[in-house]
């Protein structure tokens, strides 16, 4: 059976790797992004179809869906990152300690943004088109786990939304999981700022010996997806190499 897949944040990283994932396995695949750039190349690459959103914008949203299939067999909600890696620019109009309170709050508010609003107005836009046998899978972070400031926040904030989003849907045969990645090479998430101690300390950090691959997180999320992980809901399936280890 061919499925109908729509991945956020589809351009890039962790995203791009899901397209092709999905398009491999013959499904039809929907990508997004705020940048036409890189979604036209994944397009190229996938025959994914490409279409412009900001997932943080309703009115964005909300044109996005004359774009998707009348209905949705997965959604993935991928898009985010850690804002925090992008200048916020200066603050004006404010000093001292008010100011730092100021930048603080604009930083939370950016990642709440990114990675919480991003997946909440997502799912709720195209909440009518989920097929019965389908799955919604966020992708949170092992920041929710230790740590990393708002965004950490945000993921587990997204993370704790789940449970709700899992309970609510489970009587339309539908799943929701999470896959929290640990350190994942070869994508855009660390713009300009992972130096050579921090990779290798991140990497020091796992069992495995090696950084996350972006097919590491698209063979999970692939997993969830499938029939075989039919009675799995409102779980987190950690892929970071025991960076992170549970019971
Ligand atoms: N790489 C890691 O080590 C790691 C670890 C844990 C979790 N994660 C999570 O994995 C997910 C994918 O990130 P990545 O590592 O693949 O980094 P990435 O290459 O930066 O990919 C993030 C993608 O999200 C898109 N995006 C961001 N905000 C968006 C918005 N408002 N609307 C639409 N698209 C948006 C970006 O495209 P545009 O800029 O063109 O919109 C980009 O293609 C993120 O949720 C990230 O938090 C990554």
């Amino acid at each position: 059976m061919t499925r109908d897949i729509l991945i956020t944040g589809g351009g890039t990283g962790i995203g791009r790797a899901l397209a092709r994932h999905f398009a491999d396995a013959g499904d039809r695949v929907v990508v997004t992004g705020r940048r036409p750039g890189p979604l036209a190349a994944v397009a190229r690459e996938t025959g994914a179809r490409a279409a412009v959103c900001d997932h943080t914008d309703p009115v964005a949203l909300t044109a996005l869906l004359a774009e998707l299939p009348a209905t949705l067999d997965v959604l993935v909600n991928n898009a985010g990152g850690n804002t925090d890696f992008t200048d916020p620019g200066p603050v004006t109009g404010l000093e001292g300690t008010a100011a730092e309170l100021a930048l603080c709050a604009r930083a939370f508010r950016a990642n709440l943004d990114a990675n919480l609003l991003t997946a909440v107005l997502t799912t709720r836009a195209v909440g009518d088109r989920l097929a019965p046998g389908g799955a919604v899978i966020q992708i949170g972070s092992i920041a929710a786990d230790q740590g990393a400031g708002s965004y950490g926040a945000a993921k587990a904030a997204l993370t704790t939304w789940n449970l709700d989003l899992a309970a609510e849907l489970g009587a339309r045969d539908i799943t929701a999981n999470v896959v929290s990645p640990g350190y994942t090479g070869e994508t855009e998430f660390f713009r300009d700022r992972l130096s050579d101690t921090r990779r290798e300390s991140l990497v020091a950090a796992t069992a495995t010996g090696r950084a996350g691959t972006p097919q590491d997180i698209a063979a999970a999320v692939g997993f969830l997806a499938s029939p075989g992980a039919r009675h799995i809901t409102g779980q987190v399936l950690h892929v970071n190499g025991g960076a992170h280890r549970t019971r």
